[in-house]
């Protein structure tokens, strides 16, 4: 059995908190694209943990498994596991040979290409981490794997392949000094070297080297239960997402096969969990065409105080912002909030082929006399139901809402012991409209942040 965790937005739809409650009775948690760009949260036994590589699964003790489809970077991978040994946790992580290794120049570049992009205003926002950087040296067939970290002279060979390369593109390119970057060390064949011999070493020695696919076929022939966990969302697939404005894997399900190195069988014999965030939220530029109000400091005259806005949008977008709690974790930047965007749920949902829903914030929500959904788009006066394929199409995309009457707030936690039918009325129509445009049942309801806050409806 293998439940599928996919994000239908852009991102921060809560995936983690889903992960964690239906991820209970999984014995391996594999993720399968991505790398550490993707920030979460995990709560347990009062302590709190913040991991961007690691899945969250090691905490609770799963097996977990970086699948091939990753990128690793070695030192956030053991600055992870020896921050979480300090803390008496020691997780079992194992790392898929085929996956490719985040060197220093990765990250150096991602920088310089967004600082050069900024220049006209058409940065992608990335989180700096060198994963574009990575995935692009993955196609061009001149990336390294995590089992070249093993090879000593392999390792030397292939960086003194690349490195001029690098070099190059940083002066004659960029027009940089390498003397003057603060870590020139990024683009030595030596300091590379030394370094990530040394993490290949350690790799072996603690046995997390898998084939990930001989792996997971292994366990899943003893019996055990796998659960994929996905980073990031559809909207920032590079395939399925908001181009350019998008990571550079596959965050939606069919990501979850080829970088697992488990046929899409096995994934669609399984269960392929949609998380969908109750409202929508992006973080920087691009389309939203169920924007609400303004985010404070970009609008004018717009400081963000619910007691000076200049529309009841405004307001409400404000209100909904404190409510979720809707500022970067990273950044502490102010998210951009809108309704519900059901073109774009619709294209997430046949992308990934959604066979449950989990949806997030229906707490938040609470106390609005009366909600709006982008049920579709109006472009050239005609209606359309899923997203069209080009950012600047989706930009002229209006939105022509729904209004759905609001639900009061209760006592959530109380809600979560005694289930679904304890939801307010008006949340559960809200809900029922959106597993009927999914065709999707809703498996989970997040109403709270905490673990024990999700109304589990049925445990896929
Ligand atoms: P990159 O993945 O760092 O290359 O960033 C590419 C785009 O994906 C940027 O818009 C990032 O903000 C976005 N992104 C990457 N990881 C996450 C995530 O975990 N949550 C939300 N957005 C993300």
């Amino acid at each position: 059995m293998t439940v599928t965790i996919v994000g239908s937005q852009l991102g921060d739809e809560g995936k983690g908190g889903i992960v964690d409650v239906l991820g209970d009775s999984a014995d391996v948690v594999v993720r399968y694209q991505g790398g550490d760009n993707a920030g979460h949260t995990v709560v347990h036994d009062g302590e709190e943990y913040k991991l961007s590589l690691v899945p969250s699964g090691a905490i609770r003790g799963k097996v977990n498994v970086l699948g091939n489809g990753c990128v690793v970077n070695p030192r956030t991978l053991f600055s992870e596991i020896d921050a979480l040994r300090e803390r008496g946790v020691d997780p079992d992580v194992r790392v898929a040979r085929r996956a490719h290794v985040i060197f220093p120049y990765h990250r150096l570049l991602d920088g310089i290409e967004e600082d050069r992009k900024s220049e006209d205003d058409n940065e992608v926002g990335t989180t700096g981490r060198g994963i574009g950087p990575t995935y692009e040296d993955k196609a061009a067939r001149r990336g390294l794997r995590i089992a070249d970290l093993t090879d000593p002279d392999t390792l030397r060979e292939r960086l003194a392949y690349v490195l001029p390369q690098k070099r190059a593109l940083v002066e004659d390119v960029f027009g940089l000094d390498i003397g003057s970057l603060d870590d020139p060390d990024a683009l030595s064949v030596d300091a590379l070297h030394e370094e990530y011999a040394e993490y290949g070493r350690r790799l072996a020695e603690e046995g997390m080297l898998v084939d990930s696919g001989d792996f997971l076929a292994d366990r899943m022939a003893e019996g055990e239960d796998l659960m994929f966990e996905g980073a990031q969302g559809t909207l920032i697939d590079i395939d399925h997402g908001n181009y350019p404005f998008v990571t550079s894997s596959n965050p939606t399900a069919g990501g979850a096969a080829t970088g697992s190195g488990l046929g899409p069988g096995v994934v669609g014999d399984g269960e392929i969990v949609g998380v969908v965030k109750g409202y929508l939220t992006r973080v920087g530029s691009g389309p939203m065409p169920t924007e609400l109000g303004g985010v404070p400091g970009d609008t004018p005259g717009y400081d963000g105080d619910p007691s000076n806005p200049e529309t009841e949008s405004e307001e409400l977008a404000h209100q909904i912002r404190e409510e979720g709690g809707e500022y970067g974790t990273v950044t502490g930047r102010p998210r951009r909030v809108g309704w519900l965007d059901m073109p774009m749920l619709r294209h997430a949902a046949r992308a990934s082929g959604f066979t449950g829903l989990a949806v997030n914030h229906v707490d938040t929500l609470a106390g609005l006399d009366e909600l709006n959904v982008g049920h579709a788009y109006e472009v050239d006066g005609e209606e359309r139901l899923t997203m069209p394929a080009t950012t600047e199409e989706w930009g002229q995309c209006e939105a022509q809402y729904r209004t759905f009457e609001g639900w009061p707030d209760v006592d959530w936690a109380d809600v979560a012991t005694e289930g679904y039918d304890a939801l307010p009325e008006n949340a559960r129509t809200y809900l029922e409209y959106v597993a009927d445009e999914l065709d999707a049942p809703v498996y989970a309801v997040g109403v709270g942040p905490a673990r024990e806050e999700t109304v589990v409806v049925e445990r896929p």
